[in-house]
């Protein structure tokens, strides 16, 4: 009887020297990197640079505004739980990350978003390894189901539909316009139109349950997850996300098997014609690929495009309808055709550099590798995170917005942006999603072309996949300031 109480005094002694050891080793993994010229920011072991990415994402900020002020280095090095994060936050460094020809070694996935929005589909391509069977295939096939002319016409009529149905002359609030618009495009085009109609069970904040369109259920329990993943204890520890310990991650849970066991019977029917549906079954049916790793790319297929177009919409709509950069919103409205569409992509792609929506996702070294950078030397550790930091790279062209730099007339080279990534892990939904926002964007300045913010005195504005912003918009009258 007396031996009891040191069962748990000796598991708690285990652990803790488990806790100690990976501290050592994050520590002298710190030094390691350290000595090879890495600059770190102020992280410590397990809880990372968390508490200022708390202070950050508060400012509607992502993580990646931590990293913009360091121009001089190869690297910034921070600590994520027990392992090295790596950014790489120059060109010639991403370069080296993004073609592992150069080194002849790979970077691989291995992403906390596994813990986040990975609940809702596991199998997708997204978490996993370039090496996983059918990797390529699968990532071909869902490309082929990427169709432009088909999206082109989807989102060009619904962006019709909503932009001409604006009556009031009340504010109107952009983030829902715009993820209306994002959820009924994207779940046509991968669902086609019947498939909508269908409902699914959906647990509310409030704990009460209903049925809801399916792409409605999804798109919310998609949010909630990226939301819920970024509190504090779960950016930490990745995996406390996934506890069914709070009232959110048990209604996400509720949520995430609704979806399922909804595709699950969705997927027994019959593809509409010309649908990515179709054509992902099709492709995978053909390499014997089973049911439920098609069932989680076409999740993938079907979130992928939400938060990030919503947010370059509003993103762009906001840059382009401040009053200081009144000469675009007037170089567009008083444009048609094609000189038009090439403003309104202008407009976008600068947005895009300015606010991306979201980072790379992550990567970490498989194999021990060598690089060099214009003469300086690194050993990469097997273990280490390593990706590129996307903000950095955009921020060295300054904070000014400055779509010239994306119009063919503009003399010199573009700048080195990579808001989808590049390489073979790039996003394999590029233009979709730029059709999509250069759509509506079109065709709400074309429709309201006197809009003005009505949300300007707000603070901390910035549109990304983790930010609260509001965009509020009025479209009749005139601005209280004026925009021209
Ligand atoms: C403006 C809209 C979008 C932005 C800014 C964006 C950005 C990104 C970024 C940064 C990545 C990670 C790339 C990397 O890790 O190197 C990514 C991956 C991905 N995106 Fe997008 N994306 C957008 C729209 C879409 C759309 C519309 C789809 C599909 C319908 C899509 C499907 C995917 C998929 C499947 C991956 C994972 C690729 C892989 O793991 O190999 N994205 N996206």
């Amino acid at each position: 009887m007396k031996s009891l109480p040191l069962v748990p005094a000796a598991v708690a002694g285990a652990a803790s020297l488990t806790f100690a050891v990976k501290v050592a080793r994050t520590v002298l993994d710190r030094r390691y990197y350290e000595k090879q010229g890495v600059a770190f920011g102020r992280t410590y072991p397990f809880i990372g640079s968390e508490t200022d990415v708390s202070g950050l994402i508060g400012r509607n900020k992502t993580r990646d505004y931590l990293y913009l002020d360091r121009p001089a280095t190869d690297f910034v090095g921070s600590i994520r739980g027990f392992d090295i994060q790596l950014y790489a936050v120059n060109r010639p460094t991403t370069d080296i990350l993004v073609n592992p020809a150069v080194t002849g070694k790979y970077i691989d996935r291995d992403t906390p978003a596994l813990y986040s929005f990975g609940q809702l589909s596991p199998s997708a391509m997204t978490f996993q390894k370039i090496t996983t069977e059918h990797f390529g295939d699968r990532k071909r096939n869902l490309g082929k189901g990427f169709e432009q002319t088909r999206i082109s016409a989807i989102s060009n009529r619904r962006a019709a539909e909503l932009c001409g149905g604006f009556t009031d002359d009340a504010p109107l609030d952009m983030k829902r316009i715009a993820g209306d618009y994002t959820r009924e495009v994207m779940g046509e085009f991968v669902w086609g139109q019947d498939a909508m109609t269908l409902t699914v069970s959906y647990k509310d904040h409030d704990g009460s349950t209903s049925q809801v369109p399916f792409m409605f259920a999804l798109n919310e329990t998609f949010t909630g997850l990226r939301f819920y993943s970024n509190r504090f204890w779960n950016r930490v520890h990745f995996p406390m996300a996934t506890w069914p310990v709070t009232r959110e991650a048990r209604r996400l849970q509720y949520n995430i098997k609704q979806l399922q066991e909804h595709l699950a019977e969705v997927l027994q029917g019959t593809p509409g014609a010309g649908t990515v549906w179709e054509q992902v079954a099709t492709g995978n049916g053909k390499l014997g690929i089973p049911l439920e790793i098609t069932r989680d790319d076409l999740l993938t297929a079907s979130i992928a495009g939400l938060d990030t177009v919503q947010n370059t919409i509003l993103a762009t709509l906001w840059y382009v309808l401040l009053p200081e950069n009144a000469k675009w919103r007037e170089q567009i409205t008083s444009s048609s055709g094609d000189r038009k569409a090439e403003l309104v992509e202008a407009c976008v792609s600068e947005t895009l550099r300015l606010s991306p929506p979201g980072s790379v996702i992550n990567n970490k070294v498989i194999d021990d590798f060598d690089l060099e950078v214009e003469g300086r030397r690194y050993r990469l550790k097997t273990g280490t995170r390593v990706m590129p930091n996307i903000h950095a790279l955009h921020a060295m062209y300054g904070a000014a917005f400055q779509p010239e730099r994306f119009l063919q007339e503009e003399k010199g080279a573009e700048p080195y942006v990579m808001p989808f990534g590049k390489g073979r892990r790039s996003c394999p939904g590029r233009n979709l999603g730029m059709v999509m926002a250069t759509n509506f964007v079109r065709q709400f300045l074309t429709d309201h072309p006197d809009a003005w913010i009505a949300n300007t005195a707000d603070k901390d504005v910035h549109f990304n996949n983790l930010s609260h912003s509001q965009l509020m918009v009025v479209t009749t009258g005139s601005c209280p300031v004026g925009h021209s």
